[in-house]
């Protein structure tokens, strides 16, 4: 029987990708989504502005790794479901070459997949539906997209905290940097508890039954990350204050952080 990711899709809990869908005004959403994310914003007003202000860290380091860094390749974990300047999209505007492959694992996100499969003709775009965790799989699986003898950059935009486990996170964030060759980038954003309001908010989600986001400190574990690594200019600092741009919105969010680094 063919797979149909519908019947596999659980509406009765809040998903990540959906209520984050919700935060940044999306459609691709349920009741259970809309209650949690209703919830979160309540205990937490700004929580659409700090959505935001993540996509748009994304939108500029995707940007400085094409047009600085002559990037073309970029292997982006926990895609999301698809909305404005996705990584393809941002990457191929100035490079059309450039060849993206997203990975994520929830059934809602390979439903909405022809978006992300939209590619320029010179470049190329591929979705992996697997646990990022299965470094093996989406390793394996990249290759047939991406030249893996050729430098890639990693993205990792607010994944993280998925994986409960700390040590599990920095472990998974290790074995794909160890396989990727010299000259290669890793861009990753984490957030992180911006007030006392945004802890207990986050608190009161993870104990709703959603799948739960674990919360790192910006001085004493993410920068952990990047252990080995050479973090470009400005190092790590909260997402508004990464290369701000026309654009960037409020730079007091402090409620993400994000960096980019060069793997030697
Ligand atoms: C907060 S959203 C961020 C989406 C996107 N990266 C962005 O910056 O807008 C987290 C995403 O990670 C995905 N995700 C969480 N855990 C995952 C795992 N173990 N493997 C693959 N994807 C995962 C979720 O399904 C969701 O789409």
């Amino acid at each position: 029987m063919t797979d149909n990711p519908r019947r596999r899709i659980d509406t009765s809990v809040a998903h990540s990708a959906r209520v984050w869908n919700y935060w940044l005004g999306g459609k691709d959403n349920y009741i259970a989504d809309q209650v949690a994310g209703d919830a979160y914003r309540e205990a937490f007003p700004r929580i659409e502005v700090m959505a935001r202000e993540s996509r748009a860290f994304l939108r500029r380091t995707v940007t400085y790794l094409a047009a600085e860094e002559g990037v073309r390749q970029f292997l982006d974990l926990g895609a999301g479901l698809p909305t404005t300047d996705n990584t393809h999209e941002v990457a191929q505007r100035i490079a059309p070459d450039s060849r993206i492959v997203y990975v994520d694992h929830d059934p809602l996100v390979l439903l909405h997949v022809q978006a992300l499969l939209d590619s320029t003709p010179e470049g190329a775009t591929a979705y992996i539906e697997a646990d990022m965790q299965d470094t093996e799989t989406v390793l394996a699986r990249a290759a047939e997209t991406l030249d893996m003898t050729r430098p890639i950059a990693l993205i990792s935009s607010d994944v993280l905290g998925h994986i409960v486990d700390f040590d599990e996170a920095l472990g998974l964030v290790e074995r794909l940097v160890n396989r990727l060759p010299a000259g290669s980038f890793l861009a990753l954003s984490h957030s992180t508890a911006d007030s006392p309001e945004h802890a207990r908010a986050q608190n009161a989600y993870n104990a709703s039954g959603a799948v739960p986001y674990i919360f790192r400190d910006p001085v004493k574990e993410i920068p952990l990350f990047f252990t080995g690594l050479e973090l470009v200019e400005p190092g790590l600092v909260s997402w508004p204050n990464w290369k701000p741009d026309a654009t960037t919105g409020n730079a007091t969010v402090r409620a993400g952080w994000g960096a980019v680094a060069r793997i030697p």
